[in-house]
């Protein structure tokens, strides 16, 4: 059986552009090294057991790490953490990723942000599925973590944005 034709990739990239996400940096620590990823690619799938999905390009260097660990935490940015975002989406280095940076750690040392709005603790639920480019990865929450009671970090039109319910803005880019 043939696959039916696809939509231009481009033409479906801007209408997904219109939906907006919350932003999170992934983090993992492997083999006594800490990485970290932004995240926009993040949803809850089922509540009980409490399981989340994220989905990562294999390109990331962020991805190996967190597939052999069978480890990563979700850290869900607030409105004035947008510098974080833009520092965990470049390609540099894990070590200039984390530099400055205030971090705690679970029981499998994986870095826990501070000041987020949150974070979520999970274990990678095996099989992973490739599709494309990108790894689907299920994981199964063992512990998650309230922080600060603000306005989370929005993204939409390929930009930040800030909303608290009743108002929302654009961000200016950088
Ligand atoms: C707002 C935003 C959301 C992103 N979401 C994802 C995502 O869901 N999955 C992914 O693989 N990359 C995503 N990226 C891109 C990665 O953050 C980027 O490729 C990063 O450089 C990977 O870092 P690493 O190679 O150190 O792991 C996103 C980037 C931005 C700016």
């Amino acid at each position: 059986m043939t696959d039916a034709p696809s939509v231009d990739p481009i033409e479906f990239r801007q209408w997904m552009s219109r939906w907006p996400t919350g932003v999170s940096i992934v983090t993992t620590h492997h083999e006594g090294a800490d990485y970290g990823l932004t995240v926009n690619a993040f949803l809850s799938v089922t509540l009980d057991p409490a399981t989340v999905l994220i989905c990562l390009t294999h390109d990331a260097d962020s991805t190996p790490p967190i597939l052999r660990s069978g480890r990563f935490t979700v850290n869900e940015l607030a409105y004035d953490q947008k510098e974080w975002a833009d520092r965990f989406a470049q390609a540099s280095s894990p070590v200039a990723k984390f530099a400055g940076m205030t971090v705690e750690r679970g029981e499998h040392q994986v870095p826990r942000l501070t000041d987020t709005i949150g974070s979520l603790s999970c274990r990678v639920v095996e099989p992973t599925v490739t599709v494309g480019d990108h790894r689907i990865i299920l994981g199964r929450v063992e512990g998650l973590r309230r922080g600060r009671d603000v306005p989370p970090l929005l993204f939409v039109r390929r930009g930040y944005a800030i909303s608290d319910g009743d108002r929302s803005e654009l961000l200016p880019s950088a």
